[in-house]
């Protein structure tokens, strides 16, 4: 008799254990989902200030699991030890009532000011700590003016002053250097967005008309995503950027290559050779555009994406070119030595060929997604003002000639 109610018990609880495993497996249907570790985690952080925030949430953790499992023992103590086992038991009296116990009140005050204290102590550290670069460190900090627009980001590098044109600057891919405290300024020019890059730093909001400045380092050279944190309009989620931290060798050539205007290719060859070129064009409405192989050394292809690419066409980069400035896109996109029209409103292109993603971090800076993206910008990133002051406005019409050549063109800006 001992043993059946033993098995049945035992089967209940098993099969209450398969259903939370099931539960747990839901939401990838994979154990990666379960190690945490992806390109956006909060869990594997990169650098001291996420680290410090990560643990704040660890200690929280911690003290609310000790209070879970107090309360549920006493909890399952008391249904156990006074549960009704016979007949007689069930109509018994309710024992006698009784309010207030002052040692246990006093006591359990006294649980909850420690437990809070324990909170309190890492937490005001972590915000003391986050809050601006450390006092020892402001000197070695390198600073970025990162500015937010429906739905892009345009950083800009005030200490690497270009001559006639201000500073350097670049959109959606923040270079930084390794291991030195970097402090971003942070300004937004329609709507309120938020500057978050999960393994870096927590997110703090964009606000126009406010300054507001985060700081954030990365422990070694290493690719990160960012992303807007705030609902900012139709695109707001697929408002993202990258972060790209390099030793001091490397930042340096990056700087030397950014400072330099956009890479000219010389028209060598007499004729252009569309036909040699094809691209996907069956794109569904929101066909993922990021293919996951930079994955596995996203540093590495950034690396890739700096030299010029391999079967480059001069005559078509050269016919590209052209197209830039006839169907207008000079107006919007500065393109630094070749088109100096731009506004900084607008995405800088001088090297955005060496980017490693294109519409803001949304899709991976190859020829397919770029002929997609001057194809369908309205599908890709609906409300965007390149399709609706631009395209719309100037009545702009793309051959897939054209679109080749363009494509050839904003590939060659390294
Ligand atoms: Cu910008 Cu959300």
């Amino acid at each position: 008799m001992r043993l059946t109610s033993l098995l049945t018990t035992t089967a209940r609880w098993g099969r209450a254990a398969l259903a939370l495993g099931g539960l747990a497996l839901l939401p990838g249907c994979d154990l990666n989902f379960w190690r945490m570790d992806g390109p956006q985690s909060t869990i594997d952080v990169a650098g001291p200030v996420a680290r410090s925030q990560l643990m704040v949430f660890y200690v929280t953790c911690w003290v609310t699991l000790v209070i879970f499992i107090i309360v549920a023992s006493v909890l399952a103590y008391a249904t156990v030890k006074f549960k009704a086992r016979t007949a007689a038991d069930e109509h018994a009296e309710p024992p006698a009532q009784a309010h207030g116990n002052p040692l246990i009140e006093l006591g359990l005050i006294g649980a909850s000011v420690f437990a809070l204290v324990i909170i309190a102590v890492p937490t005001l550290k972590a915000i003391w700590f986050t809050y601006d670069v450390p006092v020892g460190e402001k000197a070695n900090a390198y600073t970025v003016n990162a500015t937010a627009y429906q739905w892009w980001f345009r950083f800009d590098y005030p200490a690497e002053q270009i001559e006639g044109v201000g500073p350097l600057t670049t959109s959606n891919e923040l270079v930084i250097p390794a291991g030195r405290p970097v402090r971003i300024n942070l300004r937004a020019m329609d709507v309120i967005h938020s500057f978050w890059v999960p393994k870096l730093a927590g997110k703090v909001d964009m606000i126009p008309n406010r300054g507001n400045f985060i700081w954030l380092q990365a422990d070694a050279p290493g690719y990160f995503w960012g992303q807007c944190a705030e609902y900012c309009g139709d695109s707001h989620a697929v408002m993202r950027f990258r972060v790209i931290a390099l030793g001091p060798k490397d930042f340096n050539d990056w700087l030397n290559r950014e400072m330099a205007p956009a890479r000219q290719v010389a028209a060598v060859k007499p004729t252009v050779q569309f036909a040699s070129y094809t691209f996907k064009t069956d794109w569904k409405r929101n066909e993922y555009g990021y293919s996951g192989r930079y994955d596995a050394n996203p540093l590495q292809a950034w690396r890739v994406k700096q030299e010029p690419e391999p079967n480059e066409d001069p005559a078509l980069v050269a016919r590209g070119r052209e197209l830039f400035k006839d169907k207008t896109c000079f107006s919007c996109h500065k393109v630094r030595g070749q088109h100096d029209v731009g506004s900084p409103a607008y995405p800088d292109l001088t090297h955005v060929g060496s980017r490693t993603t294109i519409a803001a971090g949304l899709l991976e800076n190859n020829a397919d997604q770029l002929a997609r993206w001057l194809s369908h910008p309205d599908e890709v990133k609906p409300g965007n003002k390149m399709y609706l002051s631009g395209y719309l406005a100037n009545n702009i019409r793309l051959t897939r000639d054209d679109i080749t050549a363009l494509v050839a063109y904003l590939q060659s800006l390294k």
